[in-house]
């Protein structure tokens, strides 16, 4: 395969499977289609924008016209689809959004795919990337396996659910080339900062409150962003088609426990005294049907594709707070604007 569609390559894992795809193949054409939404930024791809073999389309996969037109036009032979809507916390107050571009989004691109390919489909492949949130919520025991029914608790979820189904539909019905990954939490460099993470890196450096929600005891695996998009790379290339396949860090962590650790990552970067961050911690309303805990069993990735990550979290976690410190333009730039509205709406009622 040599014409690769990256759909959401200006988003957090997006840049990140974009550059790896463009550095690494540089017999590949890859094109990055994104629609620059509040979570888009073309800033993230500044380092290799110049590339021969890269070329950004702006555009909307909602809209089915343009969607077909592209693939008459560039004959993609790979797709590789992250654009999405991806933050539970909107979905919650606008769940339409999420229907729009998590499922009909992902139907336009099928269908372009399918009647691009229609006559062919030796050397083609979809490939959907989804997430460990479809599996639903776990107790104190288990990992999700990639057998685990689905269970959907939020409308994010429940979106990204729909859009797999309608993925192995097409398999199943039109024998479509297919493959999906659902990964758990990533963390890393360029992340918006909505997200638990990268919220509370910027909130630390301006010494604002930490904003956790209930008790801070839900848990979460976390997984570095350039691990995901090894991963991603390996499924691409070495994936059997059809299947499934769960990505995670192993790597189970509190909010709460996540969180202070941050602090004290912080304390030590900014130079401040020890425990001074954790002040900043303060507990606020429970995000409305939370998940209480996820967890990956990734050793089918690992057993049939030899992916294991490859950052312990600490290192990761240190990585990632040097990036934010050292990027205090993109944070400002990321956060000035609307972001001031989103976050008084989400945290000030
Ligand atoms: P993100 O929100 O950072 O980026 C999404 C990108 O999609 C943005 O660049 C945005 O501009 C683009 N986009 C949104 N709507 C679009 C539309 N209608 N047309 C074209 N482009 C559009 O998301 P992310 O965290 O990078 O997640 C990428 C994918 O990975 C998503 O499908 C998400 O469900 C999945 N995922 C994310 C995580 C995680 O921890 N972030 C974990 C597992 C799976
Ligand atoms: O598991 C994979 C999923 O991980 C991806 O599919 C999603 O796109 C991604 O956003 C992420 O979802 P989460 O809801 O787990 O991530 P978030 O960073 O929003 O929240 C992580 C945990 O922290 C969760 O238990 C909620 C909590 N939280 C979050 C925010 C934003 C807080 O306690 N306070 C906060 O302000």
């Amino acid at each position: 395969m040599k014409r690769i569609l990256i759909t959401g390559g200006a988003g957090f894992i997006g840049n990140h499977v974009v550059r790896l795809f463009v550095n690494k193949f540089p017999e590949y054409e890859i094109y990055n289609l994104d629609q620059l939404t509040y979570a888009g930024n073309l800033e993230n791809l500044k380092d290799i924008e110049g590339k021969e073999n890269y070329t950004f389309i702006k555009g909307d996969i909602t809209n089915a016209q343009f969607i077909d037109e592209l693939f008459i036009k560039y004959q993609f032979e790979g797709v590789i689809h992250l654009a999405a809507e991806s933050h539970v916390d909107r979905s919650i107050s606008d769940p339409l959004a999420f229907v729009n571009t998590n499922v009909i989004g992902t139907v336009n691109l099928l269908n372009a795919a399918k009647s691009c390919w229609a006559n062919d489909y030796s050397n083609k492949l979809f490939y959907h990337i989804s997430t460990d949130e479809v599996y639903g919520s776990l107790g104190e025991e288990g990992l999700f396996t990639e057998e685990t029914s689905y269970d959907p608790q939020s409308p994010y979820s429940a979106s990204k659910g729909s859009s797999d189904h309608f993925v192995r539909a097409y398999a199943n019905t039109y024998k479509l080339p297919i493959v999906i990954s659902n990964c758990s939490n990533n963390y890393g460099p360029n992340q918006f900062p909505e997200k638990l993470l990268p919220l509370c890196i910027n909130n630390i450096k301006n010494n604002k409150p930490l904003p956790i929600y209930g008790k801070g005891e839900n848990i979460r695996d976390w997984l570095y962003v350039v691990d995901h998009a090894r991963a991603i790379n390996t499924i691409f290339h070495q994936g059997r088609a059809g299947e499934t396949y769960n990505i995670g860090g192993i790597n189970e962590w509190k909010n709460i426990d996540i969180v202070k650790l941050l602090c004290d990552i912080m304390d030590k970067k900014l130079n401040r005294p020890e425990g001074k961050s954790r002040e900043l911690i303060t507990f606020v309303k429970d995000r409305a049907g939370h998940d209480m805990r996820y967890a990956i069993d990734a050793s089918k990735i690992e057993k049939e594709l030899g992916w294991t990550p490859s950052l312990q979290f600490e290192e990761g976690l240190e990585k990632t707070v040097d990036w934010y410190l050292s990027n205090t333009n993109w944070l400002e730039n990321v956060t000035s604007g609307d972001y001031q509205n989103y976050y008084s709406n989400q945290y000030q009622s």
